[in-house]
């Protein structure tokens, strides 16, 4: 492709070193479309005839599908995507092939390429996420009635229902489907016509190969355009968290999955066993979760990196953007597909949530709201209950067989209405603050979520 000013070839080690289209071959259907939309260009400015620009898009078409049925033979020489489609078709249909990069670069090009495939990739995971929080709304529904007791510091906290729990989880996912959708803004920028870094001297109706593309608009600096991946940083950081999103939720299944926590089952296809101990049925596809978040942190990082102090404008480093996006696009596809096929299959053991909630403890805050309530400071509240908590724990008698007459040592401020604090049912009702977790709270969301997911 440059062989008019060399007159050595490239070394075997320098061309194995580097070759991209072992990994940027995936960019073939976008790179095609956008050549296809700019030959429409280069027909509109009166470079190419309308026969020329047609026998482009017949050969191009022709090479996708060669390419989408296994049957074109990508060269290691020909360096990357780009240049194996370009001297196929040209090798094809001669001079009209050799006119399509007028007017374009392979800078430009290949910014363009990988923002179309961004762009679908984006398009992809938000049907995804919505799938998977579809799958968490129905397992929330098939347990709407169980009780469990809510964490912090994996120390048991106060009542919630496992439905909230789960919810919590939607909220999150919903966040990064907003954030994939606002990434896409960014994306959907055409920075083709850019040319090298510095436009043509040929000019094309940018616009109009934009609305050709499904553009929103156009770049309005040519060096920022080749330069710009700060969209590909923002995807990977959002799948990033996506999965580190996906790695918490892991941790609750693993933990729960445990004999000691026993509060789920997950179906034996979900599972894994042991090859020496023949009891075990482990949670593979949680562990597995929670260990390739690794990788899409990894990703996000070796970007930043790869960009931090490049100077203006494309520069050869920029190649290594590829195979972190490819890797963490393919690895958050298979997370997010195999996760929501796990929640499908994944069910509350309602006995257990429940005897793990019964735990009087876990109305300890009731308690000192109800002092509260008859008049007591909250600072003195929480200490009064305090030493109620510690006399329970070393008399061993907890809240409810306490008498009347236990509780008013600790606080005047009891009265016989005391005992109705310790119902449970009564404890989640009580909990009817907008997004918390009383059972009318958590019916009206899964509403919510089931008609918003719809
Ligand atoms: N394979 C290259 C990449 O992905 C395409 C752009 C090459 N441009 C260049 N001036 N060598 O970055």
């Amino acid at each position: 492709m440059w062989k008019g000013r060399f007159q050595q070839p490239t070394s075997a080690l320098v061309q194995r070193y580097g070759e991209s289209v072992s990994f940027d071959w995936r960019l073939y259907a976008h790179d095609i479309r956008g050549s296809i939309a700019h030959a429409k260009g280069l027909e509109k400015a009166g470079i190419l005839t309308t026969a020329e620009r047609e026998a482009i898009e017949r050969g191009l078409l022709q090479i996708r599908d060669e390419i989408a049925g296994g049957d074109f033979a990508w060269s290691q020489e020909l360096e990357d995507v780009h240049m194996n489609i370009e001297s196929t078709l040209t090798k094809r249909i001669g001079p009209a092939g050799a006119k399509l990069h007028t007017a374009r670069s392979r800078n430009d090009q290949v910014a363009t390429d990988v923002r179309l495939y961004s762009r679908d990739a984006i398009d992809s995971l938000i049907a995804l996420t919505r799938e998977l929080q579809r799958a968490l709304v129905e397992c929330a529904e098939r347990g709407a009635d169980a009780v469990m007791p809510g964490y912090t510091h994996l120390q048991r906290g106060q009542p919630v229902l496992f439905a909230h729990h789960l919810l919590a989880y939607v909220e999150m996912f919903a966040r990064d489907a907003e954030r994939l959708a606002d990434a896409r803004k960014r994306v959907n920028v055409m920075p083709l016509g850019s040319g090298a870094l510095a436009g043509s001297t040929i000019i094309l109706d940018r616009e109009f190969v934009a609305r050709e593309l499904g553009f929103d608009g156009v770049t309005q600096n040519s060096m920022d355009a080749v330069s710009d991946r700060d969209f590909v940083v923002e995807l990977l950081f959002t799948i990033a968290l996506q999965g580190v999103h996906l790695s918490r939720l892991s941790e609750d299944v693993i933990l729960w999955a445990s004999a000691e926590f026993g509060f789920i089952h997950l179906s034996d296809a979900h599972t894994t066993g042991s090859s020496l101990m023949p009891q075990k049925k482990n949670p593979d596809v949680a562990e597995l979760t929670r260990g390739k978040s690794g990788r899409l942190v990894g990703n996000l990082m070796a970007l930043l990196t790869l960009l931090k102090g490049l100077p203006m404008t494309y520069n050869r480093d920029m190649q290594e953007d590829k195979e972190p996006l490819f890797d963490s696009l393919e690895t958050i596809t298979l997370a997010l597909e195999v996760f929501t096929e796990m929640v499908r299959g994944m069910d509350v053991n309602r006995d257990r949530t429940a005897a793990a909630a019964s735990d009087p403890l876990l109305l300890a805050t009731d308690l000192a709201d109800y002092l509260v309530l008859k008049g007591v400071p909250f600072r003195q509240a929480h200490e009064v209950i305090g030493k109620l908590v510690a006399h329970c724990l070393s008399t061993g008698r907890p809240f409810p067989e306490l008498s009347l007459e236990d509780y008013r040592q600790f606080s005047d401020a009891f009265g016989d209405d005391v005992f109705a604090v310790l119902k449970m049912d009564a404890a989640l009702a009580a909990r009817k603050g907008i997004g918390a977790p009383s059972p009318a709270n958590v019916a009206g969301r899964l509403r919510h979520w089931r008609e918003s997911l719809a």
